[in-house]
């Protein structure tokens, strides 16, 4: 059934990637290794990664002991799903029968997504299409093989313009996929690596329920720095601290600071000003244009004041219903774009990177 004339076992489990002790999940006894079939498609190669290591276990846990089927890794555009994705498949290749890394950057019906998950197999030649004999080839499979599949760049998905989430109609029977991956017992696991969460996306505490949640945050460790030929070591925290250890929004000034400031991280830091390079706010034009009109009023009035909001006090300020507004800040919360604070869930927080680009105006041009 299986068409192995993909493969290969390219991974390079010793690579010099890490200079942190190789993170080697205790699975020896709980799977025997296996000989795996992949399709990586175009899933990312790792060249340095650093911390994590908690998130690794987390993953791995989910899957090997408590079977999870559905995982969803979310968080902000640069904040490092992808990279740590792909650095789990790395890892635990061995671990399945079928690994499988579709990008949905040009994302494609669900129809054609699993016809070229059944050419895999060698079951189909043409097009599938939705019907009970299609979920039920599929579903064999995932109950027969240890499969991992990773859908990247869900939100492209999502409808623009309109609260986090939503599909796209083109796209709707992505949901009953996902409802359908938790619903019906296999042993193969989905992981969805998005910047929004959709409402499939749930994250309930119960140790066994099948649906996990993963919310990256900011990685503040100063290795992050070591490959990027900067000075002033005692300096990369607060510059890590200042960019919300996000890799990519750090990748980005790590390279203002070396053409401008010649690597000196000192003298960067020390200037007043939180610098926002074009290549970030392009990033955030892109992030803020896909906002619906009520998320861009109300981070736009947040960014007026450098404080945190309550909800009472964002009514004053804003002339919105009290639906729009809650509605508004939930969706904002599933984008990543606000955060409650820890001590105080009442108070939601902007980003402080965020508010400097809103705080600009490079967001006005719609
Ligand atoms: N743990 C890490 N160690 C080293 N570099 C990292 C790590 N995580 C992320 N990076 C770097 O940061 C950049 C952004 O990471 P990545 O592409 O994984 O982000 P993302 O969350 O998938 O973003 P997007 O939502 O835009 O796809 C990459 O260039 C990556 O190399
Ligand atoms: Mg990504």
């Amino acid at each position: 059934m299986f068409n192995h004339k993909n493969h290969h076992h390219s991974f390079n489990f010793c690579s010099p990637i890490s200079e942190q002790p190789q993170q080697q999940p205790d699975i020896e006894n709980q799977v025997e290794p296996k000989s795996c079939y992949e399709d990586l498609g175009i899933a990312p190669k790792i060249n340095f990664f650093y911390g994590r290591n908690e998130e690794l276990k987390i993953i791995h846990d989910w899957i090997f002991l408590q079977k999870a089927r559905l995982i969803s890794v979310l968080g902000l555009s640069g904040i490092g799903k992808t990279t740590l994705v792909k650095r789990f498949v790395d890892l635990n290749s061995n671990f399945f029968d079928v690994l499988m890394w579709k990008s949905l950057r040009f994302p494609q019906p669900l129809n054609l997504l699993l016809t070229e998950i059944f050419n895999n197999f060698s079951l189909v030649n043409d097009s599938v299409s939705l019907n009970e004999e299609t979920w039920r080839k599929l579903f064999d499979i995932l109950r027969h093989k240890k499969c991992l599949i990773i859908l990247d760049d869900v939100q492209n998905i999502f409808t623009e313009k309109q609260l986090a989430g939503q599909y796209q109609p083109e796209y709707r029977d992505y949901k009953t996929f996902l409802k359908m991956m938790t619903e019906i017992e296999h042993q193969s696991c989905l992981i969805l690596v998005s910047q929004e969460k959709s409402q499939e996306m749930k994250s309930l505490n119960e140790e066994l329920y099948p649906i996990k949640v993963l919310e990256l945050i900011g990685l503040y460790e100063t290795e992050l720095l070591n490959h990027q030929d900067l000075e002033n070591p005692e300096s990369w925290s607060t510059l890590i601290k200042l960019y919300e250890g996000n890799p990519l929004y750090l990748q980005n000034i790590a390279d203002l600071i070396k053409d401008v400031f010649q690597g000196d991280v000192l003298s960067f830091v020390n200037g007043d000003e939180l610098i926002l390079t074009e290549d970030l706010k392009d990033l955030f034009n892109s992030l803020f244009d896909k906002l619906s009109k009520v998320e861009q009023k109300i981070i736009v009035e947040m960014s007026q004041q450098n404080q945190e909001f309550s909800i009472e006090t964002l009514k004053e300020h804003l002339s919105l219903s009290s639906a729009d507004l809650i509605n508004g800040l939930q969706s904002l919360s599933r984008r990543y774009i606000l955060r409650t604070n820890p001590q105080n869930k009442k108070m939601f927080q902007l980003s402080p990177v965020f508010r400097e680009y809103l705080k600009q105006g490079n967001n006005f041009h719609q």
